[in-house]
């Protein structure tokens, strides 16, 4: 069997597989599950943000309409320990009377109607003992954790090449809180059967949230049976599992009933984590010339008084650039504010940011042109260890895109570009992304009649995964994509990964390259065992696939039908198990290169009102081999959309005094709209990627990552106004 129709870089547009389900309104979506004689929780939230309970008052919510149950830490069922999945889960909700961050929840009201529940919730009487709360992250008070995951790096000597460059760039930049607001309000439904719970849920992992709620619950993994085919849109708010879901899940052993859990849409601001707001340290060395001889990036983000984050701002660093002596260094301090989590492009967006700011502060300064000074530095291979990169298009992405853009009709001097009122202004940022891979499992079948089922626990968050895993097992198997049912979001499948870190495709995709590959050799060996057959006694490495036969390579006339060796042998099914554990980087002696790309962008600012328009974004990226071309685009739009948010608009904005998240809904956290996107042009370059068998990096993050930058290099361009904070709003342009 060949491993892969390689070396096609760019994999058919085809539609989504489960498109037609989504816009006839089948797929259903946890929130549209309503099971016979649910009940209807709604939360409350506490309004300090540091402090104790002193006394409830439940009784009015008690005596109010339709109420089943009211569940506050006085009453609530004492839950086992919440166990880390990869990164820490919140512990139990109501387990004590401590308050650690406004919106933390206090209380659950249980009742026969969604209304019902709301207004009994909104009856709850609360008197707090109120402490102070750490809420500014330069606080002393505040504690600080220094290099939280170990991978603080040094190489070189920083200290000494920064004294001795020529060129220096020491600054400072900011980055805001963010909220992932996915549409989809997250949304639990929890129901009983003696001991064993379904859970109909919003999440990225449905085999995290089994986990968890088992371990918590006390019961055992095979009782808990999360479904998740479905999510609308996630961002990363799914990555954990959220204090909401066991609280549906009590509260659906209390009421002895089905439970409905939806969190509106400020609970989801408090109640699934955000982006840590992030300050990065960034001082850069350079030759006259412009090429780097030190590049030092110290970042500190925040993260809850009692959880963790994976935020590694300067790690970007380390892997975007040529540079002989390194140091970066990672800091969190910790708050009374609801907890910080991973968004779209972790620590990677702030990083980038700062990083190609910095870069371009640098290009500036010694008189290079911003895109040569990035193929200047260029990283040929991992500055680090000095290993080739398992494949890196990062040079392609700035040439492509340059050309694409016109660069070259840039006028090079601030100011120098007008249209009437608006300066504008040409940026450009470059991209090197993280690499995440995980293991992931999956069971490919084929059926009777030729056709196939693949399966995995793993849950498609709306990036295309059925339609990409569908495309990747029919080209394997030399089937029709429409011959492929996929079977995703459901705990009791293989055992799957997180779709999350851009890491699904390469981690899934993997597994079903695998079971795809057990899955041929076992009809190889079953054909071996018939004498008659054209195929007896070739070797797995002989045989071809396609149009749903197996053949002798290069002879397709002799061999046999997948359904024909099924029914030769008597069987309606056979079936395969596969698993893909990352490889590693000293074994395959080189270093796997995430996601590399590049933006160009044409900002406009008008003069008088300081307004901000981004007229032209051009977004190249190297992804490896890419699945399915117009599912990819579409990604790249989306992170592209989100860029733009997090460059101009969106921050969510804690009250100082209170600890409240003062903009927590649609009309008051601003993101982007139609009117605010322009036309994006979207490119793919590269090679199929060395490091896994299908040659995938994963791009679901990527496109948001290096927008800001290029958006905010441009309004330095168009008006010599250099903003390190991010949302740059217009006020920051208004002299
Ligand atoms: Mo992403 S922030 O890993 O869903």
């Amino acid at each position: 069997m060949t491993t892969i129709q390689q070396p096609r870089i760019l994999g058919a547009g085809v539609n989504r597989v489960d498109g037609p389900l989504k816009v006839t309104g089948q797929a259903r979506y946890p929130n549209d599950f309503n099971l016979p004689g649910m009940a209807y929780a709604a939360v409350v939230r506490s309004t300090i943000p540091s402090g104790r309970i002193r006394r409830m008052d439940t009784t009015a919510a008690e005596k109010s309409p339709g109420v089943l149950e009211v569940i506050t830490h006085e009453n609530a069922d004492h839950l086992g320990e919440a166990p880390a999945t990869f990164i820490k889960n919140p512990q139990p909700p109501l387990q004590d009377d401590v308050i650690r961050f406004y919106g933390q929840y206090i209380a659950v009201v249980v009742a026969d109607t969604q209304q019902n529940a709301t207004a009994a919730a909104r009856r709850i009487e609360v008197e707090y003992d109120r402490h102070e709360a750490l809420l500014d992250p330069h606080d002393p008070r505040a504690e600080r954790i220094k290099d939280p995951w170990g991978e603080d790096t040094a190489w070189g000597d920083v200290r000494t090449a920064l004294n001795r460059a020529p060129v220096m760039i020491d600054q400072t930049y900011t980055t805001s809180e963010n909220t992932n607001n996915p549409l989809g309000l997250f949304t639990t439904v929890a129901s009983w059967d003696g001991d064993t719970l379904t859970l109909h849920d919003s999440n990225q992992w449905p085999n995290m949230i089994q986990q968890v709620v088992a371990a918590m619950f006390g019961v055992p993994r095979d009782a808990v049976r999360v479904l998740t085919p479905f999510v609308g849109g996630g961002f990363g708010a799914g990555l954990r599992c959220w204090s909401h879901i066991p609280l549906a899940v009590m509260a659906a052993r209390h009421v002895g009933r089905p439970v409905k859990l939806e969190l509106t849409r400020p609970e989801m601001f408090t109640g699934l984590g955000h982006r840590t707001a992030s300050i990065n340290w960034i001082r850069l060395g350079a030759t006259r010339d412009g090429r780097l001889t030190a590049i030092e990036h110290e970042s500190l983000t925040t993260l809850p008084l009692d959880g963790d984050e994976y935020e590694p701002c300067s790690s970007v660093s380390t892997w975007s650039y040529a540079s002989p002596n390194v140091t970066t260094r990672d800091q969190q301090v910790r708050l009374n504010i609801p907890w910080t989590n991973f968004m779209r492009a972790p620590g990677d967006a702030q990083g980038n940011f700062a990083l190609e700011s910095a870069i371009d502060e640098l290009a500036w300064e010694v008189g290079l042109d911003p895109l040569e000074i990035r193929l200047l530095n260029y990283a040929e291979v991992d500055p680090k260890t000095g290993r080739p990169w398992s494949s890196n298009a990062l040079r392609q992405c700035l040439e492509v895109g340059a050309r694409r853009f016109g660069w070259s009709e840039r006028n090079p001097e601030i100011r120098s570009m007008r249209d009437g009122h608006e300066l504008v202004g040409y940026g450009v940022a470059g991209v090197s992304f993280f690499w995440y891979q995980q293991p992931c499992s999956a069971r490919v079948i084929v059926k009777g009649d030729g056709s196939a089922y693949v399966r995995s626990a793993v849950t498609d968050i709306g990036t295309g995964t059925y339609t990409i895993m569908a495309q990747l097992a029919a080209g394997l198997l030399g089937l029709e994509v429409d011959q492929v049912e996929m079977q995703l979001g459901d705990s009791s499948m293989p055992v799957g990964t997180a779709a999350g870190g851009s890491g699904l495709t390469a981690a899934l995709g993997s597994a079903v390259h695998d079971a795809c590959g057990r899955l041929i050799q076992k009809f190889v060996d079953l054909a071996g065992t018939d004498p008659f057959s054209p195929l007896a006694n070739v070797p797995f490495e002989d045989v071809e696939v396609s149009e749903g036969r197996l053949f002798r390579k290069g002879e397709p006339t002799r061999g046999e039908s997948l359904a024909r060796i099924l029914a030769v042998h008597g069987l309606t099914e056979l079936s395969a198990d596969g698993s893909s554990t990352p490889n590693s980087p000293e074994q395959l002696g080189m270093t796997p290169a995430g996601a590399r790309g590049a933006r160009f962008v044409e900002v406009r600012v008008d003069e008088d009102l300081g307004r901000i328009r981004v007229a032209r974004i051009v977004t190249v990226n190297d992804g490896g081999r890419i699945l399915n071309e117009k599912l990819a685009r579409s990604q790249i739009l989306g992170g592209t959309v989100g860029g733009v948010g997090m460059a101009l608009f969106e921050e969510t904005v804690t009250d100082k005094d209170t600890g409240r998240i003062a903009n927590a809904t649609f009309g008051d956290y601003l993101i982007p709209v139609n009117a605010d996107i322009p036309d994006v042009h979207i490119e793919f370059v590269g090679e199929p990627d060395a490091f896994n068998p299908i040659g995938v990096k994963g791009i679901g993050e990527i496109g948001l990552v290096g927008v800001a930058p290029a958006i905010a290099n441009g309004i330095f361009h168009a008006t010599g106004k250099r903003i390190r904070a991010l949302p740059i709003t217009m006020d920051m342009l208004m002299d």
